[in-house]
């Protein structure tokens, strides 16, 4: 008996971003409500990070509620009717229920039942892993529609007497939704990892370990100059990569939205990559704080709320982080 030919899926030739949509936090937490127990100031934390408020969810407010609010707005403005979203990816790092996945319960909560669903670990390079995933999956003839979402209650994770990082930390969820298009809207992902380098950022601990009382309740730390010296001179090279491959130089950018980290290494990537006056970049940072996964969804909804012009235009983003893990690429703006 011959082995019969296999049906293959045809997909979309390109695709784009429909939509965005967000949700933060609705506690503002200043950063005089958090100094005195890591012996930090206003002054310096606005010095040294541009943070002068970060936006947190109170206790019952979890990932997957801040999911479904960003992603019912994002399929409202995109004029995609729920049902035709085949595909629901979540990036986060801090789900506290590991299973079952934020993305199956979100899909249902939207109307998107029974769209394929699953979470994933990219840290704050998950929206940009994401997306690249989505871009593929429809060009690939497996999804029609996506909605991509990054989703963070970093609040749970973090200690307040740590230095390192917890005071960075912030709430939220940014959705986008992904669908076919005429033209490229979505270009090539420049993306890696370093696992040699996991232990400068991520958990300090895990459950197991807090099960046995061996530890206490896992929280986020870095090695915070070894990150930053990382994300200034690799990434930028990263983000470099992300445009030669799109075909594009930084000259035909109307925003870059780089991860929501510091905004001394925001200013040092634009620096780097010698970014016209014309071109906006992102610094959500300043009020909503780190919010890993969620950050860039959450800047670039902020930024064509504020910059309808840029509606159309080019638009450079970048995640890096714990992992490490890095990914890159260039879309239009909805
Ligand atoms: C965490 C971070 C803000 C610390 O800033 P920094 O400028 O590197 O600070 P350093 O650790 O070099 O410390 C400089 C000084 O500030 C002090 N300091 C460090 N953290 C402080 C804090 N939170 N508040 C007040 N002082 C602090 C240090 O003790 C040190 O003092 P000294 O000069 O008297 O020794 C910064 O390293 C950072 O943003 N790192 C990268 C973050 C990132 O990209 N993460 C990606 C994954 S999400």
């Amino acid at each position: 008996m011959t082995t019969p030919t296999l049906k293959q899926a045809a997909g979309a030739q390109y695709t784009r971003v429909l939509g965005y949509g967000a949700a933060r936090g609705t506690l503002v937490v200043r950063n005089d409500d958090i100094v005195e127990p890591i012996n930090s100031s206003d002054e310096w934390i606005r010095q040294r990070t541009g943070v002068i408020t970060r936006t947190r969810a109170p206790k019952g407010v979890l990932a997957v509620d801040l999911a479904t609010d960003a992603a019912r707005e994002a399929i409202e403005v995109s004029g995609v009717s729920p049902e035709q979203i085949d595909a629901v990816i979540i990036a986060t790092i801090s789900n506290v229920q590991q299973t079952p996945s934020m993305a199956a319960v979100v899909a249902d909560r939207v109307g998107a039942n029974p769209a394929a669903a699953y979470d994933m670990n990219a840290a704050c390079a998950g929206f940009a892993y994401a997306t690249a995933q989505a871009d593929a999956l429809i060009r690939a003839g497996a999804a029609h529609y996506a909605l991509v979402i990054g989703a963070e209650k970093l609040s749970d994770l973090i200690d307040p007497t740590d230095r390192s990082i917890s005071f960075l930390l912030g709430d939220g969820a940014g959705a986008a939704v992904v669908g076919p298009s005429d033209t490229p809207g979505i270009g090539p992902v420049s993306w890696g990892s370093d696992g040699s380098k996991a232990g400068l950022v991520g958990m300090d601990g895990t459950l197991v370990d807090f099960r046995d009382g061996e530890t206490t309740w896992p929280v986020i730390r870095q090695e915070g100059p070894s990150v930053f010296r990382w994300a200034v001179w690799d990434m930028a090279k990263v983000a470099k990569r992300a445009l030669e491959e799109s075909g594009i130089t930084s000259a035909d950018l109307g925003a870059f939205v780089p991860h929501q980290a510091n905004m001394r290494i925001i200013d040092e990537l634009a620096k780097q990559l010698k970014l016209p006056q014309s071109v906006v970049i992102a610094r959500d940072i300043e009020t909503t704080g780190n919010t890993s996964a969620a950050s860039i969804p959450l800047a670039t909804h902020r930024l064509l709320k504020e910059h309808p012009e840029l509606s159309g235009t080019l638009s450079l983003q970048i995640g890096f982080g714990a992992g490490l893990v890095f990914g890159a690429q260039v879309v239009v703006l909805p």
